[in-house]
């Protein structure tokens, strides 16, 4: 692994995420919605908002997975992002999160809630360090990997990208 990712998961005490890479919780807030006010969409309170460290290595990938929620990244340090973005109507398109303005590259993206989404490292033999950030906060309920049938069974011209970036 690259040393400077290393580094940053001891530093930060950064652990594997289920979708792949590493990620360390930095704020949840302490205030929180109630289901009630949250509506059907949500099984149970809240948080108002959470944030966390995410890191990506060039040999690993964020698999496809969606949340509830909407979710802001925002770029540290490292190699640009590619986010992957497939709307439930089946829409792709690319981003990539990074610090060269002059390249297209964007500091921060907004996934909206229900997209399908999943990230890999631009350059070889490197990281990307990012930020994200969910309002209500996260919960691991409101998170779903992606089953590499049942998305190109739904998404069949997206065939390619969702058995690259799939797991299971
Ligand atoms: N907390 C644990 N996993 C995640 C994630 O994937 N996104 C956000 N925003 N928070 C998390």
């Amino acid at each position: 692994m690259h040393q400077t990712s290393q580094q940053l998961i001891t530093t930060l005490g950064l652990e594997p995420h289920p979708e792949g890479g590493y990620f360390k919780e930095t704020y949840r807030s302490k205030g929180t919605i109630s289901q009630e006010e949250l509506g059907d969409r949500y099984r149970g309170n809240r948080n108002y908002s959470t944030g966390i460290y995410f890191l990506l290595t060039s040999d690993q990938f964020s698999a496809l997975h969606r949340i509830k929620q909407d979710e802001v990244w925002h770029f540290y340090d490292g190699s640009p992002l590619k986010l992957h973005m497939i709307t439930p109507e089946g829409k792709h398109s690319e981003h990539i999160i990074g610090r060269d303005l002059t390249k297209g590259e964007t500091p921060q993206f907004m996934v909206p809630g229900g997209c399908w989404f999943g990230a890999e490292v631009i350059n070889p033999d490197s990281y990307s360090f990012v930020g994200c950030t969910v309002a209500p906060g996260f919960d691991f309920t409101d998170f779903e990997l992606g089953n590499k049938h049942q998305l190109i069974t739904l998404f069949p011209h997206s065939a390619e990208l969702i058995e690259r970036l799939t797991h299971q």
